[in-house]
């Protein structure tokens, strides 16, 4: 069966906001595989950010994701991947379609990188890979 890496970012969790984030993901059908709750490293998140390394998000993103606890999960069922990606939205919450979690639940802060409640893979290969880092 599919899996894919969910995380509640730091910002999800101080919000108070993972119970309802996880609810809505088992709510649309997906089964909780794997859950805990971590600090990351920056080692760890380096690793898992690869792609944006170099990026001029790249610096506020780590220290967000450095600036709280954060809540990792593997969730599985068929088109998981998919699936989640369209019920978290687009990428900036301001604008993500209403329905969505970051449509829903998040906003603008007027800080320097997009603090938008979730991460998920964004393809098996992905998925493998980022499990890996998070459930070693
Ligand atoms: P998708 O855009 O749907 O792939 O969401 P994602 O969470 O996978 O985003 P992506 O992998 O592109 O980037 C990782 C994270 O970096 C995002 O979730 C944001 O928190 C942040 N980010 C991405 N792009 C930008 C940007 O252009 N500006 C800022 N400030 N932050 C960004
Ligand atoms: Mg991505």
């Amino acid at each position: 069966v599919e899996r894919t890496l969910v995380l509640v970012k730091p910002d999800g969790v101080s919000r108070g906001l993972t119970g309802t984030i996880l609810s809505r993901i088992e709510a649309k059908g997906y089964t909780i595989a794997e859950l805990k709750q971590v600090h990351a490293s920056r080692e760890l998140l380096e690793e898992h950010y690869a792609e944006h390394v170099g990026k001029p998000f790249f610096e506020p993103l780590v220290e967000f994701m450095l600036s709280g606890p954060i809540v990792a999960a593997v969730f599985e069922g068929q088109r998981v991947i998919e699936g989640f990606r369209s019920l978290a939205g687009t990428t900036e919450p301001t604008t993500a379609a209403p329905g969505t979690i970051r449509g829903d639940l998040g906003r603008d802060w007027g800080v320097k990188v997009q603090q938008n409640l979730v991460h998920g893979s964004d393809s098996a290969e992905s998925a493998e890979r980022e499990i890996g880092i998070w459930f070693a």
